[in-house]
């Protein structure tokens, strides 16, 4: 790999640990070819494995990328058909290389119907194979939407405290937060938004509280190693002041 070699210098504190991706504009990227929707999606894989190699490259240990959400049901039957069965197929071809890569699979959202049984079971085996494994973590958000975890974390912990909660019990964030889809994940440093669409879909709404945001009108499938190295670029020259008054670039932030 000679791209090593030209590597941006972010500096030791510039790094975010947690990169969250919304994989957008596949739909359109095709239709400027003349193609039909779902042949953007496949050219979207190829995206995702260069956005994994790039996060493994410059040291970025998890990675957070928007496959399906909560609403996109909503989308024409024969998408969402074709989808399912691409993600199936994504996961049965690779994730034998994201495990050579070190890569730790995990899916956050709602696991159950109408999320195909087969990709059910494929998501539970491919965290299972990769579990042991530590340079990235990739989760891929399915069947996934910010409000539906926010309301989910609140019914696993009123179910969890039914003989104590009443009007005087505390509950802090952390204690809320035990009940998200996956607690070990660290917040969001940095959320890049593809395709030029500047809003957040219901993506990790809690997660994302002091994320800089990052919006770029490439088009998923055109989102390669140089794009993901030009928004960590920007990353860095943002000043993270997490409510207080700090105005410090993040390059000189401890
Ligand atoms: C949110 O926009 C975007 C997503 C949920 C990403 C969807 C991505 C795919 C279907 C492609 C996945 C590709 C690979 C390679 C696995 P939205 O369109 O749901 O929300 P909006 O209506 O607010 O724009």
């Amino acid at each position: 790999m000679d791209e090593v070699t030209n590597l941006p210098d972010f500096g030791n504190s510039s790094m975010p640990a947690h990169v969250a991706i919304i994989m957008d504009g596949n739909g359109r990227w095709a239709n400027l070819r003349g193609l039909r929707r779902n042949a953007g999606h496949e050219a979207g894989e190829q995206a995702l494995l260069t956005a994994v190699e790039t996060a493994l490259e410059v040291g970025v240990s998890h990675l957070t990328v928007y496959a399906f959400s909560t609403e996109n049901w909503r989308r024409p039957a024969d998408e969402v058909e074709f989808l399912m069965g691409f993600n199936e197929s994504l996961l049965l071809r690779r994730v034998d290389e994201l495990d050579a890569q070190d890569v730790n699979v995990r899916f956050i959202g709602r696991r159950c119907a109408p999320v195909p049984e087969r990709l059910i079971d494929l998501m539970h085996d491919s965290e299972r194979r990769t579990a042991d494994n530590s340079s990235l973590t990739l989760r891929v958000a399915f069947n996934y939407g910010g409000r539906a975890e926010i309301v989910d974390a609140a019914l696993a912990w009123a179910a969890s405290h039914s003989e104590t909660a009443g009007a005087d019990r505390h509950i802090d964030d952390a204690e809320f937060a035990a009940g998200m889809y996956d607690p070990s994940m660290p917040d969001v440093d940095l959320l890049i938004r593809t395709s030029g669409e500047m809003r957040l879909s219901n993506f990790l709404l809690w997660q994302a509280a002091y994320a800089e945001l990052v919006f770029t009108e490439t088009l998923w499938p055109d989102f390669d190693r140089d794009e993901f190295l030009r928004c960590l670029g920007e990353y860095q020259q943002r000043a993270r002041r997490f409510g207080d008054a700090r105005d410090a670039p993040i390059t000189d932030q401890a």
